[in-house]
């Protein structure tokens, strides 16, 4: 019920991290081990509905390599939310994840609502960034922080209906 809400939402982080995972475990339910690498960026929609608002996502799924970082901009720009992906077996990602959250600091919407994302939660003795890490950094600088797993489903719907949450009270 309530106001209907179009939000421009992208993801970010380096290659691997499982931002298509993520993205579609959220909009078909799905997990693929073996997932292809993202070339320049995809998208994606998909509808919540909450009590006080319908949100519609338009996500922009950004790949991580290298290559299409000078991309990033026209993918974050106007976006009212970003999620920051890393992977917990990778502290390269976590370093990553952080370069992003300061180009968005810097360049991205004053307003942008952003979480720190740290996923393959289900790869736990793999682990290499410890989760009090990356939730210090979120505090730290202002963001949200989730760990998700795209292979179990764990916390990925929840990521995505806190997000809309926010988006509906800003
Ligand atoms: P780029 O498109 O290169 O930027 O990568 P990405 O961040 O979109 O990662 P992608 O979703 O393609 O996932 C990379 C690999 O990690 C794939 O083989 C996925 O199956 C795997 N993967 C993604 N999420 C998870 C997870 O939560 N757990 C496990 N075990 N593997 C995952």
């Amino acid at each position: 019920g309530g106001k209907n809400i179009q939000a421009k939402l992208v993801l970010l982080g380096d290659m691997g991290a499982g931002k298509t995972s993520l993205v579609l475990r959220f909009v078909k339910g799905q997990f693929h081990e073996y997932q292809e690498s993202t070339i320049g960026a995809a998208f994606f929609t998909q509808v919540l509905s909450l009590n006080e608002a319908t949100v519609k996502f338009d996500i922009w799924d950004t790949a991580g390599q290298e290559r299409y970082h000078s991309l990033a901009p026209m993918y974050y720009r106007g976006a009212a939310a970003a999620v920051v992906v890393y992977d917990i077996t990778s502290m390269d990602s976590f370093q990553k994840a952080k370069k992003w959250i300061h180009e968005l600091q810097r360049q991205g919407n004053p307003k942008l609502i952003m979480f720190l994302v740290a996923n393959k939660a289900d790869l736990g003795q793999k682990r290499a960034v410890d989760n009090e890490v990356g939730e210090q950094y979120a505090n730290e600088n202002g963001l949200s922080f989730m760990e998700t797993s795209a292979k179990t489903a764990q916390n990925v719907n929840e990521l995505f209906y806190e997000i809309a949450k926010r988006v509906a009270k800003s």
